[in-house]
This record gives C-alpha cells, structure tokens and sequence, in this order.
C-alpha cells in the first residue's frame, strides 16, 4: 500500500493504475462503516484509493473542526490491512492554496435538512468530492447510505456535471445495539451512548408505522419525536420525510421516501436515515 500526499503524485498514480478504479472518500477515524465501503470498492473494482481528508470547508463555525477525531496510524495499519493500493492523504494547503475560490454548489437540495442546520456544509462537501473526482479519476466512488443527503447530493453533482464517475450507495452498517457507526459516536459519554439508541428506535417504529398503513407524513414525524421524547439525554433538531430524489419534503408516502434525524446528545450531534419502501438510495 503506498500512502501519497500530493495531488500531482495521486494524479499519476490515477493516469497508470490497473482499472476500474474505486475512490472511498472519507475523513479518517475509520470504523466498520467505512470498512464495508472498502470492501464493496474492492469486490467490484481492480484497484481501490481511499482519501483520509478532514475537509475544513464543510465545517461550519459552531462545529468544532479541531475536534474532530482523529488517528492517522490507526487508519492506515486497518487500510493496510485490507489491502487497499493507495491512500491519499493531502494536506489542507494541497487542496486549498492560497486565494483558493472556486466552489460547487448543488443548489437548493445542499440547503435542506442538515444544509439549514450547517450552512455552508454541502458547498464544501460538492467542492472537495469534485476535486477528488478531478484528480483521482475514478471509475465508481462509495458513500453511504448514512449520510443519506449527502449520498442524494453526490448524485445529483455527478448527473448535473456529466461526470463519469459512478456513484455507489454502501447500506448503513450499525452497531450491535442499533446505532448507526460514525466517527462521532466516540464523543459521546458512556450515558449518552446508550441514549443514542433511541434514534434507531425512532426511525423502526415509523418505518413499523408506515408498513401498518400509516401514509400521512405528520403522524409520521410525530412518532419519530415522541419516541425521541422519551430519552432525556436526548434532543431531536429535525425529523423529515422527503422524496429520495429531490429531497422535498413530503405530505404523503405512497412508495418511497427517505426519513431522516438529527439527534442533540449535549453538544454531539449525530445524524442517521431509513428509506421507507425499500432499503437503500440507489
Ligand atoms: P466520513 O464521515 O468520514 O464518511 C466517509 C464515508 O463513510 C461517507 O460516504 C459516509 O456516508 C460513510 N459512512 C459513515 N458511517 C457509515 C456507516 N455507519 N455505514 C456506512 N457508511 C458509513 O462523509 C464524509 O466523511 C465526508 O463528507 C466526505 C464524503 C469524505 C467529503 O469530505
């Protein structure tokens, strides 16, 4: 496995490499939700590039970029370990020089949800996969279904801007208990942990709502708060169910919609999503 920092190394590494090559974005800290990426990328491609990039531009100022988890040793001991062939790791100066200003912005889709909660998230978001897309030329890049907005984004980008890249949505891989694995979890006191499992709870019991013949959205979003109510630990900043396309809120599910949270635990925050009707955003 060879670790590349810089992007006119990544980018002749990408113009030589066997393809079909897999690109697995991530920020680092990785856990099995990432490694369930990997493995996808690996099963379908000839060779797989995994970026470790804790973007700054899609921190706004409230969330604190410095804290943000990280172990680059750690990360690289599990990518060696299944055998990925390159991970890029730039610096920030590498992706953003000085008098950096261009940006991609997917439109009003990038400001719902977690775009009105974060402002700014999404544009940093569509700015750095298209860099990564532009220097790492992949053939298929893999996101996951837990950061359902985002994975709707990419999507859309990668049609609206003609990419050739093909977008892979990889299922949520949970803990144990429910939750849904992310980097964030780590922050969370042992207390709040186990608070967490409220929001999986909260997402079944709408999605047990909707298959028991409950269609109207309302009644919906209120089984997602009143379950969330009832830990105190425990704060819901939004619940919405929307079209997996266009992300528009919905009065009515039919057939299929995505219903997502955002849950307070003090100041963590962590996001997760189900898609009512089926089980994946492909
Ligand atoms: P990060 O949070 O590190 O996540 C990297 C990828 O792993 C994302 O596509 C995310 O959806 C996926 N992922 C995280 N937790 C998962 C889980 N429990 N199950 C399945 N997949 C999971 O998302 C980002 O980084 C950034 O926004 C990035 C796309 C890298 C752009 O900076």
């Amino acid at each position: 496995m060879r670790i590349i920092e810089t992007v006119s190394s990544i980018r002749q590494v990408s113009q030589h490499i066997t393809r079909p090559l897999g690109l697995v974005p991530t920020m680092g800290y990785l856990h099995d939700g990432h490694v369930s990426l990997v493995n996808r990328a690996k099963s379908d491609n000839d060779s797989v590039v995994v970026s470790i990039f804790i973007n700054p531009k899609q921190f706004d100022l409230t969330e604190d970029l410095t804290g943000y988890p990280r172990n680059l040793q750690r990360d690289i001991k599990i990518l060696e370990d299944l055998d990925v062939n390159f991970v890029f790791v730039p610096e920030v100066s590498e992706i953003y020089p000085e008098n950096y200003a261009t940006y991609v912005d997917v439109g009003e889709m990038s400001r719902k949800l977690e775009g009105s909660s974060r402002p700014g998230h999404f544009l940093g978001v569509t700015t750095v996969v298209t860099k990564l897309f532009n220097v790492i030329r992949p053939d298929r890049a893999y996101f996951g279904q837990k950061d359902g907005q985002q994975a709707v984004i990419v999507k859309r980008l990668v049609r609206d801007l003609n990419f050739e890249t093909e977008i892979v949505i990889v299922p949520t891989v949970r803990e144990y208990d429910g939750l849904a694995m992310s980097s964030r979890n780590s922050r969370l006191t042992e207390q709040q942990r186990e608070a967490a499992t409220v929001i999986n709870r909260a997402l079944s019991e709408a999605i047990y709502m909707w298959e028991s013949g409950v269609t109207d959205s309302v009644t919906l979003r209120r089984t997602v708060e009143k379950v969330v109510s009832t830990e105190p630990l425990a704060k819901l900043d939004y619940v919405s169910i929307s079209d997996v396309d266009t992300l528009d809120e919905l009065n009515n599910v039919y057939s299929e919609a995505m219903i997502s949270v955002a849950v307070w635990f003090d100041n963590v925050r962590l996001i997760d999503n189900k898609v009512i009707g089926g089980n994946r955003l492909e």
